[in-house]
């Protein structure tokens, strides 16, 4: 997950840390850089954020070369000997390293065996080891052609003037702008000063100098590629007047809205399903992962709403072994805001071997998701910064139920253009994320939609706040997870279903038969006595059905805000996890 930046031109530390600080949200381990400079390498390395490294560069910079990386550990532990860049063994070479190696370990034997000596743990290193001296595109075809597994790789020595570069899964671009030369994660490192770039695919190779862009194929053949312009919307956005970007994404869910209804109200924006005829499948499969899973199953429910088909909602990560039946006549629908999760470009690659149809959703319609697909619809969200996922959500489940409702020629948007999120009542949450800030445990219970509310309740909960918090169908709890709830237990009550609302009581009911503490967020008017049972009650405002579960999460997701914020922690960066996740 983590990001690599390489760069040719004036000022390489200076454009190495921007170039890194477009790239932190995908990791933030360590951070490090080697700068190629008269024969000699200037390393810096430092354990944490971006900005910890940028604190310990002195002023000195440099024209010539140079790498960089922001790191999301998978093999070894967080420290500055695993810190990226790493070293061969006579410290000639230089690498930077995205991806994990799968054979890592039987090649370590073999150059230890070899008497290669290795300083840290990583995968990464032995990648490192594998070169000596000088670098050529044959030595690096040579090393690449031994790895198994995914990476994004550049690579320098202290005598040569290029940077090697390499991918196999693992996503990378190069390009050229007027006066300097790219190799990154994301065009939005070079965005500023390219017009162009190259998408280099699996099995590609190459390097980049002052003399041009080379880029191999896997046979070794010079590959000449289509430049692709640079028109996407790379706007980087600022925190405002909010101390973190979680509020302020949270607090963009009307802006959202307003997006997503400018961008579909045009004809083109269907352009590319106009061919499409959804009844022509018998299967619809939504696949994601983490709060894209849940955007899912919510889309499930518009879905099964309004088409005779059979939907399924799958975990990316889980999909390809649930041996499920997929053939032409389904059409699988990936959701995805980064669109460079790992675990969801696998799924849609296995799927491809069906021969279904795939259509994604993106926030990032560049990414390498949306160029895999057959069908590709954008989101909308506008950058989202914060790891936890709040207005990416509430984007998915809209446009989820714009094309549940296109696919039957519904009016799509004349709901959603009389509407306004409210953003719940900070007086009420603010309080009951005081009181449930020292809590070491959290349940969140519901039913149908809400029951899905819960589950993406408590990923926010658990993932910012690191309070240990699970999701249960209430009718389910008394089969079994009613055995943890103990004196004092908050549990959290989703219910905004009428139809089930009693049932939901009975559930929450036999929470505090046995001590739990019930806390309630729904938007059904309740009198005095069911009122007296409820230790906290968050009004959630009355909308449409389907717009319910979108209305709910906002509360939720600033409750989980609120406490994190309240136990000293950053919402914005929790720890051990990463905005994108591009290993599988
Ligand atoms: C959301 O709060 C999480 N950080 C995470 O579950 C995320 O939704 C998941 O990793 C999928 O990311 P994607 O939408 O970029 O594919
Ligand atoms: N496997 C490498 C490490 O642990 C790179 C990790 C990544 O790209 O996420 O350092």
């Amino acid at each position: 997950m983590c990001g690599i930046v390489g760069y040719i031109g004036n000022n390489v530390k200076e454009n190495l840390i921007k170039g890194l600080e477009k790239l932190e949200y995908r990791g933030y381990d360590s951070a490090g850089m080697v700068i190629s400079n008269n024969n000699e390498f200037i390393v810096e390395k430092a354990v944490g954020e971006v900005e910890k490294l940028k604190k310990k560069l002195n002023d000195k910079d440099y024209t010539g070369l140079g790498i960089a990386h922001t790191r999301w550990a998978t093999h070894g532990e967080i420290s500055i000997n695993n810190c990226h860049p790493h070293f061969s063994s006579d410290g000639n070479v230089a690498l930077v390293h995205n991806g994990i190696i799968e054979n890592f370990e039987n090649l370590k034997s073999y150059l230890e065996k070899n008497e290669k000596y290795f300083y840290g743990q990583t995968d990464s290193e032995v990648i490192a080891k594998m070169f000596d001296g000088e670098l050529s595109l044959n030595k690096i075809k040579d090393v690449i052609d031994k790895l198994k597994g995914a990476y994004a790789l550049a690579i320098i020595s202290k005598k040569n003037d290029e940077i090697f570069f390499a991918k196999n899964k693992s996503p990378l671009y190069v390009a050229k702008g007027d006066d300097c030369f790219y190799v990154a994660s994301d065009p939005s490192v070079f965005s500023e000063r390219c017009q162009e770039f190259y998408s280099i695919e699996d099995g590609e190779y190459g390097c980049i100098s002052v003399q041009g862009i080379e880029i191999y194929n896997k046979e070794g053949k010079i590959n000449e590629k289509i430049a692709k312009e640079i028109d996407f919307d790379f706007t980087t956005s600022n925190k405002e007047q909010y101390n973190h970007f979680m509020l302020k994404e949270i607090n963009e869910s009307n802006k959202v809205l307003e997006n997503i209804i400018a961008f579909y109200e045009k004809e083109e924006a269907f352009e590319n399903l106009k061919s499409f005829d959804v009844k022509k499948y018998n299967r619809i499969y939504l696949v994601g992962c983490g709060t894209a899973y849940h955007a899912g199953l919510i889309g499930e429910k518009y879905f099964k709403e309004r088409l005779n088909i059979d939907c399924f909602t799958r975990k990316a990560s889980e999909f390809i072994y649930q041996n499920d039946i997929i053939n032409e006549n389904s059409l699988c629908i990936f959701i995805s805001q980064s669109g460079e999760t790992a675990d969801t470009i696998s799924a849609l690659e296995y799927v491809k071997n069906f021969n279904a149809t795939t259509l994604s959703l993106v926030n990032v319609t560049y990414s390498t998701l949306a160029s895999k697909s057959d069908y590709v619809l954008n989101i909308c969200a506008g950058q989202e910064k914060a790891v936890a996922s709040t207005k990416a959500y509430l984007a998915q489940c809209l446009v989820l139920l714009i094309l549940a409702k296109y696919f039957i020629k519904e009016d799509f948007l004349s709901v959603l253009k009389d509407f306004q999120f409210d953003y719940g009542n900070d007086d009420l949450i603010i309080p009951l994320a005081k009181h449930l800030h020292n809590h070491e445990k959290i349940f969140f219970i519901g039913r149908g939609f809400d029951y899905i509310t819960a589950l993406e309740a408590s990923l926010k909960l658990k993932e910012i706040s690191y309070i240990f918090s699970c999701a249960e169908c209430s009718g389910e709890l008394k089969h079994g997870s009613l055995a943890l709830i103990d004196n004092g237990l908050p549990v959290i009550v989703i219910a905004n279903d009428e139809s089930c609302f009693a049932k939901t009581l009975n559930n929450a009911y036999e929470v505090k038969s046995r001590g739990g503490e019930l806390i309630l967020f729904s938007s059904i008017d309740i009198d005095k006595e069911i009122e007296n049972n409820f230790k906290y009650i968050i009004p959630i405002n009355k909308c449409k059905d389907d717009l319910m579960p979108i209305q709910t999460i906002i509360s939720l997701q600033k409750l989980a805000y609120y406490v994190a914020v309240e136990r000293n922690l950053n919402p914005d960066k929790p720890r051990n996890l990463a905005k994108s996740v591009t290993v599988e």
